[in-house]
């Protein structure tokens, strides 16, 4: 595992750009495991910018999203895909379709995991795959405890998350959905590499435990320890445990 401590968030975004850039170039038709979260919003902005100076081509670019609210379409601004959208997608040359997000509005939940997984496994499966890290140690939206052969599934949203995903609702907890869909820990698992990415004081604790704790299903981002080419990035807030 190589770990990056930055001395501030602002740094840490930059080698996380850089290194998805560099598997967008590398490619030739590169498959992205993508997330969401405020973590994210800076490296999309850095990536953005490469865009637009001509320096970054998305056209061959395949993307899958970790996750998505169950009842949100792509309408709704607290959506995941709208989020996307937003923050990525439309300012990229990225053709539309390509850009997969699980469709939390489907009217047939199982099937639209199944239909997710085999969308995976027919686009090569996943190159590399950003990944945040969420207070109850979630990867995706795998909450405690989530079996490290998990695949994509319905599950239902720890109320310490729907504490902590309030601010797009509100504040109010009550507002963030119940459930979502999200790839298992399985499923990233099998990405070629991983790129977790966690900056702030906020994160210190589950990321020491991440990193350092016993490797069990009850913080499923102990799992990344298990894959052998993983790359951490964090300030110096949230490495500030160890
Ligand atoms: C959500 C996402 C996670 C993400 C987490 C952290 O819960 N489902 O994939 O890691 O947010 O978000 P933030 O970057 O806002 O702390």
């Amino acid at each position: 595992m190589k770990i990056i401590v930055t001395d501030t968030p602002g740094q840490a975004f930059q080698p996380a750009a850089d290194m998805i850039a560099e598997e967008i170039r590398g490619f030739g038709a590169p498959v992205l495991g993508l997330a969401t979260g405020r973590t994210m919003e800076s490296i999309y902005q850095l990536l953005v910018q490469q865009h637009d100076a001509g320096t970054l081509d998305f056209s061959g670019t395949t993307s899958f999203n970790l996750d998505e609210y169950v009842g949100l379409p792509p309408t709704d601004p607290n959506s995941y895909s709208h989020y996307m959208q937003e923050h990525l997608f439309s300012h990229v040359n990225m053709p539309a379709g390509q850009g997969h997000v699980p469709n939390g509005v489907a009217v047939d939940l199982e099937a639209e995991c199944a239909r997710y997984e085999a969308a995976i496994r027919a686009a090569g499966g996943l190159g590399l795959q950003l990944l945040g890290i969420g207070e109850t140690g979630h990867i995706g939206f795998n909450e405690p405890p989530s079996a490290f052969d998990s695949r994509t599934r319905v599950v239902h949203l720890d109320d310490v998350t729907r504490r902590q995903n309030s601010g797009m609702f509100g504040d109010d907890p009550e507002r963030v959905p119940e459930r979502a869909l999200t790839m298992g820990v399985g499923t990233i698992l099998e990405a070629r590499r991983l790129l977790l990415v966690a900056v702030g004081e906020g994160k210190a604790a589950i990321v020491d435990e991440a990193l350092n704790g016993p490797i069990n299903e009850a913080v499923s981002a102990t799992a990344i320890r298990l894959h052998d080419d993983v790359t951490v990035i964090l300030d110096e807030a949230a490495a500030r445990i160890w």
